[in-house]
């Protein structure tokens, strides 16, 4: 993995970020507006059918997905950078899943070509610099038919943070997460949507579809603050990949 303090590797070193807040992440995670009310029902949403169906979730976390995917007669594999994440991951005790530990920003050498019928990533694709190699690689294990859904930060929502304000850069940039009553720092990679596109081309994929979602009618109440963020700036964006 890169070092945090050297900002012009392709990883950042999100790992460090995530085994610090892992605890907290996992718990919010679990019925907070943002993952539970907005990213999760989007991503399921995307999914192609995967009862009896082999699926990797890439950037597993704690295993929320997974565990819906499981719920729903998936097999999965996950895997994190996070040791601590994979270890919250395998303590849900979910059968006939397998976690480890493992980087998107490398080739994906534990898994054999043509290894599973779909692929989600959520939210893990900007801790990553480059996202051709990766999508390659995604693409290699996925099986002919299959298709990949991912989620990820939405360019001109992050472009907020930015300290040059030019939404066509690559850039690096910092936030600072409150979580159970500790912040913590991280870092992740903002693009501009036409930088996505072509690496997902690049890549040997085709967008299915691209959405822009609004989060369950449940968060107007539950989250007023999240609604009225949420229904007027999107925070993430969401794709379906199919081989192109
Ligand atoms: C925002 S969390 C999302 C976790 C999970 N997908 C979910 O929906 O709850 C991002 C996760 O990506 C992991 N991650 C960051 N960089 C990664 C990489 N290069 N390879 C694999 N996982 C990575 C982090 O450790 C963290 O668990």
């Amino acid at each position: 993995m890169a070092s945090s303090s050297d900002p012009t590797h392709d990883t950042v070193a999100a790992d460090a970020a995530y085994d610090a807040m892992a605890a907290e992440y996992a718990a919010e995670g679990e019925e907070n507006a943002y993952n539970a009310l907005y990213e999760r029902p989007a991503t399921i949403a995307l999914l192609p059918p995967v009862a009896g169906r082999d699926v990797l979730d890439a950037g597993c976390g704690s295993g929320p997905l997974s565990a819906w995917l499981v719920a729903h007669g998936a097999r999965v594999t996950g895997f994190d950078t996070s040791p601590r994440m994979v270890e919250l991951a395998r303590a849900r005790g979910l059968p006939g899943a397998a976690f480890s530990v493992g980087d998107l920003g490398a080739p994906l050498t534990q898994f054999a070509d043509d290894s599973f019928d779909a692929i989600v990533a959520s939210l893990v694709l900007h801790y990553l610099h480059d996202w051709v190699a990766p999508l390659r690689e995604l693409r290699r294990v996925l099986r002919p038919g299959g298709a990949l859904v991912c989620s990820t930060h939405h360019p001109a929502s992050d472009v907020e943070l930015s300290t040059t304000g030019d939404y066509f850069a690559t850039e690096l940039l910092h936030d600072r997460w409150e979580k159970g009553g500790t912040t913590f720092d991280v870092r992740f990679w903002r693009r501009p949507l036409s930088a996505m596109l072509a690496s997902i081309a690049e890549a040997g994929w085709r967008v299915d579809r691209l959405e822009e979602p609004q989060p369950l009618p449940a968060c107007r109440e539950r989250d007023p603050e999240a609604w009225a963020r949420l229904t007027t700036k999107p925070a993430f964006l969401f794709f379906r990949l199919v081989p192109a």
